[in-house]
This record gives structure tokens, sequence and C-alpha cells, in this order.
């Protein structure tokens, strides 16, 4: 081959090369000549390994060990329970940060189905029908509730109501729990917390 012809050939191959990796309309993956840096020997979730005896590529964390931020040693905390009594109060301080966490929490969480204002009036409740109504938090049964037994439907559900202890973290909860519980004030009013000057514009 001729210097000429070489040239032709690595400028054409060149060009094929580019438009196969940059065309954005080709629905085919592109050629790769070298391997892209996304492709890299990995394994995926639950897949074999030749490597260990029992085959497992997941491996179990090893006998006696707990991973960083996952003790969970104090039940009250973690489950809300204490000798199979709900624990009365949040363990949390109550703190202006930890309501603002709170409502950021409740609304994505338990508003779809809730309301944002607890009333049970949420859109999956409007939309299900009769056979899925969420309850409504702010009826004095629920308000009746202690924080731990609050704290325990949230994390594990309770009759059709699914838990969302794998969505949300233990403080998450707690944070949740604290809302709600400015949601039980703000809708448990009386003439009382009127001041008296204001009193007299009340209708
Ligand atoms: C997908 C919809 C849905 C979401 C989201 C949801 N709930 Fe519920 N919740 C329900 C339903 C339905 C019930 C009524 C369960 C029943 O009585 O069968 C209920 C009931 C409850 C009750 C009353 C339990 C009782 O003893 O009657 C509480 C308290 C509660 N939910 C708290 C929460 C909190 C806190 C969140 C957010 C972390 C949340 N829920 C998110 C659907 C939902």
């Amino acid at each position: 081959m001729t210097n000429t012809n070489v040239t032709i050939l690595l400028v054409l191959t060149s060009i094929a090369g580019l438009t196969g990796c940059l065309s954005p309309s080709r629905d085919t993956p592109p050629l790769q000549i070298w391997d892209d840096m996304k492709v890299q020997p990995k394994y995926k979730p639950q897949q074999q390994s030749g490597l260990f005896s029992d085959k497992r590529s997941s491996r179990r964390p090893p006998e006696g060990t707990v991973a960083v931020g996952q003790l969970n040693a104090d039940d009250a905390s973690h489950w809300g329970i204490v000798n199979s009594q709900y624990v009365g109060r949040n363990p949390l301080p109550i703190t202006k940060e930890l309501l603002a966490h709170g409502q950021n929490k409740f609304n994505v969480y338990c508003a779809p189905c809730h309301s944002q204002i607890g009333d049970g009036k949420g859109i999956v409740g409007v939309r299900a029908g009769a056979a899925f109504q969420p309850a409504n938090l702010t009826e004095p049964r629920v308000k009746q509730m202690n924080d731990g037994e609050l704290y325990s439907v949230a994390s594990e559900g309770r009759r059709t109501m699914m838990g969302y202890r794998n969505q949300t973290s233990d403080q998450d909860r707690w944070a949740i729990i604290a809302y709600l519980r400015a949601l039980h004030r703000a809708t448990s009013g009386t003439i009382e917390d009127v001041p008296d000057s204001l009193r007299a514009q009340l209708k």
C-alpha cells in the first residue's frame, strides 16, 4: 500500500470511529475499540464469585462487627419501645431545626396520604376510594397516642399502612413525630390561645 492509501484508510477509519462514538441518533450501542471507563470488572448484586468458598459476591459483615453509624444500641430511640412499652416521649430535644426537618419529611413521606395538615385527605386517599382510607392524624384517638406509638406506626406501619423505616432514618421519624405534635397543637386551639386584645375581632 502506498503512503497516500494508508493515510486515506486512517482518515476514513477515524471518521467512522468518531461518528460511531458521537452520533446521538444511534439506537445501538456505539462501537468501542477500547473499553470505555464505564466497562470495568465489578460484581453486580447477588452475582456469583469464584473468589470466596461460598461463592457469594455480596459479603456478610464479619461476625461481631457493626458498621459505622448502625449500632442502634438504644431500643428507645431505634424502636420506640422499651420492655414491651411504647416510650412516652420523643428522645430528641425539640428545637426549631428539628421541627423544620420534621415538617420537610412529613410533607414528603406522610402528606401524600395524610395531607399537609394531617387530616387524612391527601391525594392518595382521595384517588384510592373506600378501600384505602388514611387516618385523620388530628383526631382525638391519634392525639392521645404517646410519641413511641406514633413513631412505631411511622416505622412499622399498621393494618393497611406500610412502614417507612427503610425510606427514612430514625432521626427523620422522630422529627416527623415532633412536627405531628405541632400539627396536633395547631388543631387544639381554644379561646384561651387568643390574646385578650384580639378576642373582640373573632367572628
Ligand atoms: C401510602 C399512604 C400512607 C402514607 C404515605 C402514610 N400513611 Fe399513615 N396511614 C395510612 C392508612 C391507609 C392508615 C389507616 C390504616 C388502617 O387503619 O388500616 C394510616 C394510619 C396512620 C396512623 C393511625 C394508626 C392507627 O392506629 O389508627 C398514624 C399515626 C399514621 N398513619 C402516621 C403516618 C406517618 C407519621 C406517616 C409518614 C411517615 C404516614 N402515616 C404515611 C396511609 C399512609
